[in-house]
């Protein structure tokens, strides 16, 4: 058996290619923004992008990011550890400790190197890490690379959490992790049971807040707006979403932070996110200090477009963020709705297993205008026949 022979029998994607079905890789030709444009010089509302306070295309956001460039030039081509580092990483870390209440920072190239780091550098053999079944992919990669022993929980299930933390040796060492915002379905973890639970078993918690920072609590996150920030051991988060460029972090105590600088294989091994990442970064930390109500717009623009699709008979996932799942039947149905969804001007992400169960997500930003909204909403009135509501009732009770 060659290792080759499972490429050369994939032909998913040639098949659905050819049928004008292929969800994935879809080319765009300008900026992150509401509208957005396709190869074919179509113009599309994009309703699934996670540029949820809109700043990709944001003067003063863009303006830092050229600055940095001229300044810095476009890579350090190296990691933070030896010659990548500048004074615009070190001052993101300040900024994002402070802005998140939390003690300290260490800034990664990406949202998913920082949970590698984190997870990978803390846990040794004969720990623990229990995680919820429907954490991001990155968390479940961090864990396939630890000696530690893991394990699932079903989504948000706090009583089975607790038989698993029951289960564990007085001498184990525990680590839970969970995101504050599920990115599949907008849906919250419920983190004062969390942080309970963590407390009685004495297990540190980790919130992979991706979707939660630049969205609640005028964009302080998950933590925030369950007025438990100090009760959270380790937060990771990502520039990719909120913060309209690339990277990501890990906030904690100062000595866990510093241990970490000094073991995230993850960071010490790649190279480190450019300047104008960064400075990126940094310009839309500001912006979202000085105008949280850009928080509320992206909220209120999702509500909104939830309320109507709830009167056309859609049973969305229940959502308390930017982001609305639509579940569907099964493939086809998600790949038909998606490319019909798509012909009516809407771009939407199609989700199909193993990612998650066949669903669409829509996610919302708060620069959407009302008319961009009223056609997302239109689109989707258009295509319900190929969404059959009995299936997807089903499946939005089971998410
Ligand atoms: C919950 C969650 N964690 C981590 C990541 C990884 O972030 P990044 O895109 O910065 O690698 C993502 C992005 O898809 C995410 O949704």
């Amino acid at each position: 058996m060659d290792i080759f022979d499972r490429a050369r029998s994939f032909d998913l994607a040639h098949g659905a290619r050819q049928a004008g079905l292929y969800p994935y890789f879809t080319a765009f030709d300008g900026p992150d923004a509401t509208t957005a444009r396709l190869t074919t010089g179509e113009d599309v509302v994009m309703c699934g992008s996670n540029n949820y306070l809109g700043l990709t295309a944001d003067h003063r956001i863009r303006a830092a990011a050229k600055a940095a460039i001229d300044r810095y030039g476009t890579s350090r081509t190296g990691s933070r550890l030896l010659n990548g580092n500048t004074p615009l990483h070190d001052e993101l870390e300040r900024e994002l400790a402070d802005f998140l209440g939390m003690p300290a920072a260490l800034v990664f190239a990406t949202g998913y190197q920082a949970n590698l780091g984190v997870i990978t550098g803390l846990l040794a053999r004969d720990d623990v890490v229990l995680i919820d079944r429907e954490a991001h992919a990155s968390i479940y990669d961090a864990c396939s690379m630890t000696p530690a022993k893991v394990r699932r929980f079903p989504h948000n299930d706090m009583d089975a959490l607790r038989r698993r933390l029951a289960a564990c040796t007085a001498e184990a060492s525990t680590l839970v992790v969970v995101d504050g915002v599920y990115s599949m379905a907008g849906d919250l973890c419920p983190l004062p049971q969390l942080v309970e639970l963590c407390g009685e078993y004495g297990a540190r918690l980790l919130v992979d807040d991706a979707h939660g920072l630049g969205v609640l609590a005028e964009g302080r996150g998950t933590p925030a707006h369950f007025g438990r920030t100090a009760d959270v051991d380790l937060l990771s988060i990502t520039f990719s979403k909120a913060l309209a460029s690339v990277g990501g972090a890990v906030l904690g105590s100062p000595e866990v932070i510093e241990y970490l600088r000094h073991h995230a294989r993850s960071q010490i091994f790649s190279a480190a996110a450019p300047p104008a990442n960064i400075a990126a970064a940094l310009a839309a930390l500001d912006v979202l200090r000085n105008e949280p109500w850009l928080c509320e717009q992206a909220l209120a623009n999702a509500q909104f477009v939830q309320g109507e699709l709830h009167d056309l008979g859609y049973h969305t996932v229940p959502s308390e963020t930017p982001i609305i799942c639509v579940p569907t039947l099964d493939v086809t149905a998600t790949v038909l709705a998606w490319r019909a969804l798509l012909d009516e001007g809407v771009y939407v992400n199609a989700i199909l297993p193993p990612a998650a169960s066949p669903r669409l997500r829509l996610s919302f930003t708060a620069t959407h205008s009302p008319e961009q909204l009223k056609k997302a909403v239109s689109a989707f009135a258009a295509v319900r026949k190929l969404l059959p509501v009995g299936a997807a009732d089903d499946l939005a009770a089971a998410s």
